[in-house]
């Protein structure tokens, strides 16, 4: 399978760190093996709930150099794509359904035309077909394997067969994005994502909640590739 020829990436969610101490948490993942920071953006429409906006960014991007993956949970995120990008984002990923963004094409383009990695997330819910005419746009896709808005939920073996086909289709069109998974991800489920086609596994809960972010990263990727 393509994706083993690839290198598996981990990316710490921060949603689930202790944000009180938050430039320690980024550099404690960091040391802890992390590839990517991911960063959940959520504006209480797209999702259920509020979480961080440019201001948290510029912090986080302070103290680390690793790429922040940021995760643009929100209603138009054409808006403000420019603040995320100058708060120092590396990734930036919106999310395919209507509801956030009329244009998907234009704003995946303008991502590309910042000089960022564009992305795009796919809720649970959402056929691939939303996404077939822009995945050449498209550095990474983000498959969520829970219903975005919380961490701490748990995987969704439903979505597995969407993250088989999305390989499928990125191998038969030769294209590179790097397919990630969003949610739930553990050392039980990390390994189901992977055989299934995906690269990188953003985890939240897994890493944050234990007491050895070290020993989780590397459970995660040995559960993954084992
Ligand atoms: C969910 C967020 C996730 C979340 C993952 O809305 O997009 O990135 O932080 O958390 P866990 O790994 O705990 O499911
Ligand atoms: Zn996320």
């Amino acid at each position: 399978m393509a994706s083993m020829t690839r290198p598996l990436l981990v990316a710490p969610s921060i949603l689930s760190a202790d944000l009180a101490r938050l430039g320690e948490e980024v550099r404690a993942v960091e040391r802890a093996g992390a590839d990517w920071i991911h960063i959940d953006v959520m504006d209480g429409r797209f999702v259920p709930n509020l979480s961080f906006g440019p201001i948290l960014l510029e912090a986080a991007r302070r103290v680390t150099a690793k790429p922040l993956d940021v995760h643009l949970m929100i209603v138009e995120p054409e808006r403000s794509l420019e603040d995320y990008a100058r708060a120092g984002a590396d990734h930036l990923t919106i999310h395919c359904e209507p509801r956030a963004t009329t244009h998907l094409h234009r704003s995946l383009s303008s991502i590309r035309e910042l000089g960022k990695r564009a992305g795009v997330a796919l809720n649970p819910g959402t056929p691939l077909s939303l996404i077939e005419e822009v995945l050449h746009l498209c550095d990474e896709v983000l498959v969520m394997t829970v219903n975005p808005g919380f961490a701490g939920q748990r995987f969704l073996p439903e979505v597995v067969p969407k993250i088989a086909a999305l390989r499928r289709l990125s191998e038969k069109r030769g294209l590179a994005f790097d397919i990630a998974v969003d949610g739930g991800i553990t050392k039980e489920t990390a390994g189901k994502a992977v055989a299934a086609g995906a690269n990188a596994l953003v985890a939240g809960s897994a890493i944050f909640k234990s007491r050895d972010y070290a020993s989780a990263i590397a459970a995660i990727r040995d559960a993954a590739q084992g």
